[in-house]
């Protein structure tokens, strides 16, 4: 039954590696990444060489540390295939990111990465409490984004009945939800709400639909988000996660039956936490940045690749070998410094979650009038508030409380703000210098 452990013969072989095992074989794979992309690789080359490290050099798991690391910029500097490790005719796919700023990021898969992929993604469906033979929506978008390919090969390579519907066209989203009777929805959490509000707006009540389970991902969202959507829909609402630059979706995920941070697929990826202002390493269960270096990538393997998300590392527990990464908090580069008070968008979301009347739809928008930074947080009321003014001042109050900082609440009407399709933009920063 959902909610209870994973029985052992469904599980694969990488899930049942005990810690030793784990460790073992990712000393070896981690020595034979480093060879293949330094000679492969002419970033990497430079890099080893410019720290005196040869690929021999990794003798013990620690000395990872001595590794340079990768950032975006690498990446856009050898735009757009310079980080391939193979040559462009095995790379039997790309993806990329939007490049919002400059040039996007591409990345690069061969048949035995992509097969790789769909594995680990049917392992995180499983994980989630998918099953051979269900109906599986994935509303995630399709194109150079991971997302949609990511969770479509995963659920077909677990024997799921896929409807590939990617993002938009809400009211067709219900309709065939409805009509072809999914238990699984993969899905933005902020495009998910948008669905449901799409269910309720006509009537239909979203905890009676054939939905059981929401693997959710690709943005920020928060336990008390986790609450709303469970109570609204009678779902398993379950955090999944992953960046294009590692794989895409599957790089880590929450296992339905304890629902306490997302397992990290450590036969695959092997992570670290640094300081994101020093970049030293710090020991398992202190928050900072994720970093990740990839065991089995053939065409795109990363070295130390910094994320820029904020986590920790915990012990396994639904999957004992693997470590759990906790809910991501946000990202380095989504912190708000409003007056000298660190603010994630997460921490507001947290707020709006506690007040009655309000939707968790919003926004954070900065701006720096006299030269000093000001928080305003606009947020949709639910359907049937009429005190505006009394939820605002709530929010107002709660976020000095609690978060430390005075914003200024906007409670808009219902479907006031932009929604987003895939991933939603937390924070306008309108701040002019
Ligand atoms: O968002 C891959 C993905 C697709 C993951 C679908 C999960 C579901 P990118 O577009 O490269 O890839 O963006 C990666 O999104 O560094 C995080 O900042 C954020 N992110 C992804 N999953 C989560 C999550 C995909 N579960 C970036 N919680 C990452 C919080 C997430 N943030």
């Amino acid at each position: 039954m959902l909610g209870e452990p994973c029985p052992e013969e469904l599980r694969d072989a990488g899930e049942r590696l005990s810690v030793d095992e784990l460790r073992a074989r990712q000393l070896s794979l981690l020595q034979s990444t480093i060879a293949s992309a330094y000679e492969r690789v002419p970033h990497y080359r430079a890099a080893l060489d410019g720290v005196g490290f040869a690929p021999g050099d990794l003798r013990e798991l620690s000395d990872l540390s001595r590794l340079p690391f990768t950032g975006k910029a690498d990446l856009r500097d050898n735009y757009p295939f310079g980080m391939f490790a193979v040559a462009r005719s095995e790379v039997v796919r790309v993806h990329a990111s939007s490049g919002t700023t400059g040039r996007p990021t591409v990345v690069g898969y061969t048949r035995r990465d992509l097969d790789n992929w769909a594995d680990l993604m049917a392992r995180s469906i499983r994980a989630a409490g998918g099953r051979p033979g269900d109906v599986c929506h994935v509303a995630y978008g399709y194109g150079l984004f991971t997302g949609g390919l990511g969770a479509h090969y995963g659920a077909e390579r677990l024997e799921c009945t896929v409807v590939p519907v990617s993002g938009g066209m809400t009211e067709r989203q219900v309709d065939l939800i409805r009509d072809f009777g999914a238990r699984i929805i993969m899905v933005t959490p902020s495009y998910f709400l948008s669905i449901v509000d799409e269910m309720e707006a006509r009537g239909l009540d979203p905890r009676d639909t054939s939905l059981q389970i929401g693997i959710f991902g690709a943005e920020p969202w928060t336990e008390h988000m986790r609450a709303e959507v469970e109570q609204r829909t009678g779902m398993h609402a379950v955090d999944i996660y992953g960046l294009s630059e590692v794989m895409g979706p599957g790089v880590a995920q929450e296992c339905v039956e304890t629902k306490d941070g997302l397992h990290i697929w450590e036969d695959h990826f092997y992570p670290e936490i640094i300081d994101p202002v020093t970049g030293e390493v710090l020991p398992d269960g202190s928050i900072g940045e994720l970093v990740f270096s990839t065991l089995t990538k053939e065409a795109f393997p990363v070295l130390r690749y910094r994320t820029r998300d904020l986590t920790r590392l915990l012990p396994g527990t639904a999957r004992p070998g693997m470590r759990r990464m906790e809910k991501i908090t946000g990202r380095t580069d989504d912190m708000m410094i409003v007056r000298g008070v660190n603010v994630f968008p997460t921490q507001i979301e947290e707020q709006i979650l506690l007040v009655e009347g309000l939707a968790p739809h919003y926004v954070c928008v900065l701006t720096r009038p006299h030269r000093l930074d000001e928080l305003t947080v606009q947020v949709e009321a639910a359907p049937g508030l009429t005190d505006h003014a009394a939820a605002a001042a709530h929010l107002t109050r709660r976020i000095k409380d609690r978060v430390g900082v005075t914003a200024t609440v906007e409670v808009l009407p219902p479907h006031a703000l932009e929604r987003s399709l895939g991933k939603a933009r937390r924070i306008r920063d309108n701040r002019t210098l």
